[in-house]
């Protein structure tokens, strides 16, 4: 049993909003239950605050609270977004060998704890590349989903141009908040660390902010998942590449995924006329993710709007066909 002075500390630092107090408090009952041989309750607690403890500090994080703090981490936090996505990798049409790739990241954090027994890192640090709209953003939340972690998405154009000078120490708050918070860590527009030469910041700044990048995604030790995207690799130091577990190249998609993007996003609905394979493909060849998605959304609008029961197919054809100028 915890003694009356724990329970009283308790209440009081609940009362008093003194969260730090608050958990040291409940880890000491926790820690006196251990002692008093109740192992399996000690556990128990202990897994209870972890999880509070995440959970607190994520819900700080999102209100400002945490941020409140300091002005400078509240500036930060308008540049990052943090949401827990529902999304699941078996909404996405993915080629089979970027899949799996996924699935093995996902495997092995799902056995981290059986992987760090054995002294063993699980995959972590992806970068991926590719055209706008096939599925960079996209698979960062599906990773989160799949692992029931939040996504934050970091816009590293912002930060570089509004914190000029300062580039560095904004990157390094955000490597302190990753063994605070497991989470999926993206880098959004990663290229532009590397395109900032055009924006007249000076070279040896780049360069800085560069080595700082590396320096922090090496030394990182936390058990959260980094991922970096971006649609111009070119421009990205060869130096950078070495760092991540996986790199992996978002194509556009075939015949084969323009039908099945066409037919997730369209799901539970019925067309008024058959609908060709390869009629389909024709008119959407050359355009992404983005732009089915879109061209769908638009048709099911079209039809709830017109009071039609069913999807026109030539109005999808013809919106397919509009975007691909
Ligand atoms: N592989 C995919 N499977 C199914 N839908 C996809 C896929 N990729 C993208 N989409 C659709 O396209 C939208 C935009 O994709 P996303 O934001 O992931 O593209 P991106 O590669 O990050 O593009 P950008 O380079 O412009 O940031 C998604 O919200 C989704 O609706
Ligand atoms: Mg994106």
């Amino acid at each position: 049993m915890a003694s009356s002075d724990q329970i009283k500390s308790l209440i009081k630092s609940f009362g008093q909003e003194d969260e730090d107090r608050f958990f040291a408090s409940a880890m000491q009952i926790a820690a006196s239950e251990a002692r008093q041989g109740h192992a399996s309750f000690a556990q128990e607690l202990k897994a209870l605050i972890e999880d509070a403890r995440k959970n607190r500090s994520l819900a700080q994080f999102e209100k400002g609270k945490i941020v409140s703090i300091s002005p400078q981490k509240r500036e930060l936090s308008e540049l990052i977004d943090i949401f827990q996505p529902r999304i699941k990798l078996s909404d996405m049409v993915l080629e089979v060998g970027i899949r799996s790739r996924l699935e093995k990241l996902i495997t092995e954090q799902n056995k981290l704890e059986l992987l760090l027994h054995h002294n063993l890192t699980p995959r972590r640090k992806l970068l991926l590349t590719g055209a706008p709209g096939t599925g960079k953003t996209m698979t960062a939340q599906a990773i989160a989903g799949e692992l029931g972690i939040p996504v934050f998405i970091i816009r590293l154009d912002g930060i570089l141009s509004r914190f000029m000078g300062e580039s560095i120490a904004k990157l390094r708050m955000i490597f302190d908040i990753m063994p605070q918070q497991r989470g999926v860590y993206l880098f959004d527009e990663f290229d532009s660390i590397g395109s900032q030469r055009e924006q007249g910041q000076d070279i040896g700044e780049i360069k800085r902010i560069l080595n700082s990048f590396l320096i922090n995604i090496e030394k990182d030790q936390s058990n959260s998942i980094i991922i970096a995207a971006t649609n111009l690799p070119e421009l990205l130091d060869k130096a950078l590449f070495r760092r991540f577990d996986d790199i992996i190249q978002y194509p556009l998609p075939n015949n084969d995924e323009i039908v099945a993007a066409i037919r997730k996003y369209t799901i539970g609905f019925s067309f008024d006329t058959k609908v060709n394979d390869n009629v389909l493909a024709e008119a959407a060849s050359g355009l992404n993710y983005s732009d089915l998605s879109k061209s769908c959304e638009e048709t099911i609008k079209e039809m709830i709007l017109s009071g039609a029961k069913k999807l026109h197919k030539k109005f999808l054809l013809d919106s397919l066909k509009s975007r691909r100028n």
